[in-house]
């Protein structure tokens, strides 16, 4: 691990762009054209569990009233949303993402700060927020190094990043059945109840990127060498990842 190397989450897809430059283009352009129908397709191949995950998520790293939150890739706000239930406070939770369609949509849904912008090169002071969260986002970064570092520039001391993520499972039959699942059945059932060719490839490209993204241990190493004090992450059924990791200082957790 090289820290001030680039770290790029998954090799070029040249069935989707041709190389490397054109990435950020083609992932903005499809998350613009499909916002719309994010969060259905999101219930779809979560079954309608995904804002009960969000929510323990943000809970398990200690997420309570009085703390500021900055939801990176905010998309439609199914992170946001449960941020501010639990702090019960609007204006404590930010959201950042690049592209303009996502944030119509949320904007739509919640009235909290929102900024367009690029998670490697996060627009905000630093030590501003006492949490960072970003869900189901990390294969779309240019590099992961850079953006680890960013998250840690913007935590305060003691504040805590929390990343949620989908890696392939190690078992071969998990994982076939996964494809399957993902790669295959979810993009034609979301193309068939929308009619939108777009939120097909969108879905394609999900397990694509799932697939061939780096692995799970490169992602704590990534998150250590950007500084975190403490950098983990808690597995569900191989395949639910919530990576989490510490900026060292600032009081210790209070016990409940
Ligand atoms: C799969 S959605 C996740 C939405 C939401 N966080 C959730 O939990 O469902 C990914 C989001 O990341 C945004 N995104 C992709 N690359 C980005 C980047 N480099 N900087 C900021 N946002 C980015 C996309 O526009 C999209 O809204």
């Amino acid at each position: 691990m090289k820290p001030d190397q680039p770290l790029e989450p998954h090799p070029v897809l040249p069935e989707y762009y041709p190389d490397l430059a054109q990435r950020p283009a083609f992932v903005r352009g499809l998350f613009d054209h499909t916002a719309r129908h994010y969060d259905h397709v999101n219930r779809l191949l979560s079954f309608g569990s995904g804002s009960w995950y969000r929510r323990r998520a943000l809970l398990r790293v200690g997420l309570r009233p009085g703390m500021t939150v900055l939801d990176v890739a905010i998309g439609t706000g199914l992170v946001a949303r449960q941020a501010v239930a639990i702090t019960g406070d609007p204006q404590a939770v930010i959201g950042l993402d690049v592209s303009a369609g996502m944030l119509a949509e949320v904007r739509r849904l919640l009235n909290i700060p929102l900024i367009q912008g690029l998670m490697e090169r996060l627009p905000v002071a630093d030590a501003c927020c006492d949490l960072v969260s970003m869900g189901y986002a990390l294969r779309h970064v240019a590099d992961l190094n850079a953006t680890f570092r960013e998250f840690h520039r913007v935590l305060r001391p003691g504040g805590v990043l929390l990343i949620l993520e989908i890696a392939r499972p190690a078992a071969p039959f998990k994982r076939a059945l996964l494809k399957f699942y993902l790669g295959r059945l979810i993009p034609l059932l979301s193309r068939l109840t929308t009619g939108q060719r777009d939120l097909q490839t969108l879905m394609r490209y999900y397990w694509d990127t799932i697939e061939t993204c780096v692995p799970p241990e490169t992602i704590i190493q990534a998150i250590r060498a950007a500084g975190f004090a403490e950098a983990g992450c808690d597995v569900e059924f191989d395949l639910f990842r919530a990576y989490f990791g510490r900026k060292a200082g600032g009081a210790e957790p209070a016990d409940d």
